[in-house]
C-alpha cells in the first residue's frame, strides 16, 4: 500500500520542504510554497531496466555499445542543435516563453521532417492545429493529433499507436489522476515527466516535451525536470524581432552551446542559413556608435553589430542599460576605459544594444563594444568593413579568444577587409588585413588616431 503524504513545493524552483516557508532557501523567492499531496515514491520506479547481470560490476571494456542510429531531421538547424540528429529513446525538453513559437517549431517538425508522429496537445483544439498546419503550408499523411490532458490516456493511446515520435504540448497541461495535485504543479510535472521518460526508454521512441518558462527564463517549476530528460533546448528571442534562437543547454548526446537561428514569417519558422549577413544591418551608412564583432556560437562564427549611445547624464546617477549583453560586463568595460584610457564616462549615460535581438555571451565581443562606445562618445564613425575580435582584461589588455582563424575567415567571407584582433602567431596568407593589438590603447589609436 502506498502511503499518501503531503509536502510543500516551491513553484519557482521545485524545492521540497516538509513545512511551509516564506522564503525559498534554494532560489530566494518569496511566497512560492504551495502544499501538494504526493504519493510515496515507488521504489521500483527506476527508469533503466536492470537485468540480473547488470547489477554486478563489469569491466567498461567488456561493455558493448550499439551503434547510435540517429534519425536525421530535414530541419538543418534543429538537427545540428540536437547534435546531428534525433536519438531513439531520447527525451527532449523544449522550453521557451509563451508565444515564442514552440508549438510552431514542433508542428513543423511533425509535419515535414518525421514519419508517424503523435502530436499531443492540451492547449489547442484539433481545428486550431489544423489551421496552423494550413498556414504552414505543409501537409502530412502520417501525423496524428490527440487533444488530451490525461497522462494515462495519452500513454495508453501511444502504446496502441506506437508512433515513431511523440510530441507533448505542453507538460504544464498534463496530469495523472493518481495524484491529487493540480496540472502544472511540481508533483504533477515530475510524475508526468517520469512516466513519459519511461515510455521513451521502454519503447525506444524519441519524445519531445514542450515546457513554458517563467519570467526569469527558467523552465517553470521543474529544475527537477531538467535532470530527468536527456536534452534541454531553449527557444528564445525577442518577440518583437523576427529572429528566434534555439539553444541547447543540456545534451547527453552532443555538445551544448549549439545555436540554431530561425526567422518567424507568415508561413512559420524558416531556418536562417547565413545569419551573419542578416545580423549586420546598417550597411552602407557611416554612423557613429556602431561596430561589428565576430562571435562564435557553438561551432559557427557570426558577425554581430553592436550599437552604443553615450550622452551626458541629466541626473546625478547616470543611466546604464544593455540589451543583449551582460550589463555588469559593460560596466567593467566602461571602468577599464576610464582607468586605462582616461575617457571620462562616469557622468555619462551609456546605452548598448546588440542588434537582431541576439543575446551574446562570447567575451570576444568586448573589443567591438568598447569601440562602439568610444565611437559614440567622440562622435566619430568607425570605418566600414572593419571587424573586431578580442576579449578585454581588467588591465586593458586585449586577450586571445578561441578559434580566431575561423572568425577571421567569416569576416573575409562577408567582404570585410580589415580585422582588429589579439596578437596571433603563425602565418596569415589570407587577403584580409589583420591588425594585431596588445592593448585597448593600441586598438583605439588605430581606429581613431
Ligand atoms: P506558437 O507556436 O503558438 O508559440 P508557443 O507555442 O511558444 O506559445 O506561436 C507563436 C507566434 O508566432 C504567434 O504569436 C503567431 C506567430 N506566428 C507567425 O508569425 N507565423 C506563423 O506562420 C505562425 C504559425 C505563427
Ligand atoms: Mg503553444
Amino acid at each position: 500500500m502506498s502511503k499518501v503524504r503531503k509536502a510543500f513545493f516551491c513553484q519557482n524552483c521545485g524545492n521540497e520542504s516538509p513545512k511551509w516557508v516564506g522564503k525559498c532557501p534554494a532560489c530566494g523567492e518569496w511566497n512560492t510554497y504551495v502544499e501538494e499531496i504526493i504519493q510515496k515514491e515507488n521504489k521500483s520506479s527506476s527508469l533503466v531496466t536492470h537485468s540480473e547481470e547488470n547489477k554486478r560490476p563489469r569491466l567498461l571494456s567488456d561493455l558493448a555499445v550499439q551503434p547510435n542510429h540517429r534519425i536525421s531531421i530535414s530541419d538543418p538547424e534543429l538537427n545540428r542543435v540536437l547534435g546531428g540528429g534525433l536519438v531513439p529513446g531520447s527525451v527532449t525538453l523544449v522550453g521557451g516563453e509563451p508565444g515564442i513559437g514552440k508549438s510552431t517549431l514542433m508542428l513543423q517538425l511533425a509535419l515535414s521532417s518525421l514519419k508517424n508522429v503523435l502530436y499531443v496537445s492540451g492547449e489547442e483544439s484539433g481545428e486550431q492545429i489544423k489551421m496552423r498546419a494550413d498556414r504552414l503550408k505543409i501537409s502530412s499523411e502520417t501525423c496524428f493529433i490527440l487533444t488530451d490532458v490525461s497522462l494515462d490516456a495519452i500513454v495508453n493511446e501511444a502504446n496502441k499507436l506506437m508512433p515513431g515520435v511523440l510530441i507533448i504540448d505542453s507538460i504544464q497541461t498534463l496530469s495523472t489522476p493518481a495524484l491529487d495535485a493540480a496540472p502544472g504543479s511540481i508533483t504533477q510535472i515530475r510524475a508526468c515527466t517520469a512516466e513519459l521518460t519511461r515510455f521513451a526508454k521502454t519503447r525506444n521512441t524519441p519524445v519531445f516535451i514542450i515546457g513554458h518558462i517563467n519570467k526569469d527564463g527558467q523552465i517553470a517549476g521543474p529544475k527537477v525536470m531538467e535532470h530527468m530528460v536527456d536534452t534541454v533546448l531553449q527557444f528564445e528571442g525577442d518577440r518583437n524581432h523576427m529572429f528566434r534562437m534555439l539553444r541547447s543547454v543540456k545534451n547527453r548526446f552532443g555538445s551544448t552551446n549549439e545555436l540554431g537561428i530561425y526567422e518567424m514569417g507568415t508561413n512559420g519558422l524558416q531556418a536562417v542559413e547565413n545569419p551573419s549577413s542578416i545580423l549586420v544591418q546598417s550597411e552602407g551608412q557611416r554612423l557613429s556608435g556602431r561596430s561589428v564583432g565576430v562571435i562564435i556560437e557553438g561551432i559557427r562564427p557570426l558577425l554581430i553589430e553592436s550599437q552604443a549611445l553615450v550622452g551626458t547624464s541629466a541626473y546625478g546617477t547616470p543611466q546604464r542599460s544593455a540589451t543583449g549583453f551582460d550589463q555588469r560586463r559593460m560596466n567593467m568595460l566602461l571602468a577599464v576605459l576610464e582607468k586605462k584610457q582616461g575617457i571620462k564616462l562616469s557622468q555619462k549615460d551609456v546605452f548598448l544594444n546588440i542588434t537582431g535581438g541576439i543575446r551574446v555571451q562570447d567575451p570576444a565581443l568586448d573589443l567591438a563594444i568598447t569601440a562602439a562606445i568610444v565611437s559614440s562618445m567622440q562622435d566619430i564613425a568607425i570605418t566600414e568593413k572593419l571587424a573586431f575580435i578580442g576579449e578585454i582584461g581588467l588591465s586593458g589588455e586585449v586577450r586571445p579568444v578561441p578559434r580566431i582563424e575561423q572568425r577571421i575567415e567569416e569576416a573575409k567571407k562577408l567582404g570585410y577587409d580589415k580585422v582588429i584582433c589579439p596578437d596571433i602567431h603563425g602565418s596569415q596568407k589570407s587577403n584580409i588585413e589583420i591588425v594585431p593589438v596588445r592593448t585597448i590603447r593600441d586598438a583605439l589609436r588605430h581606429i581613431f588616431g
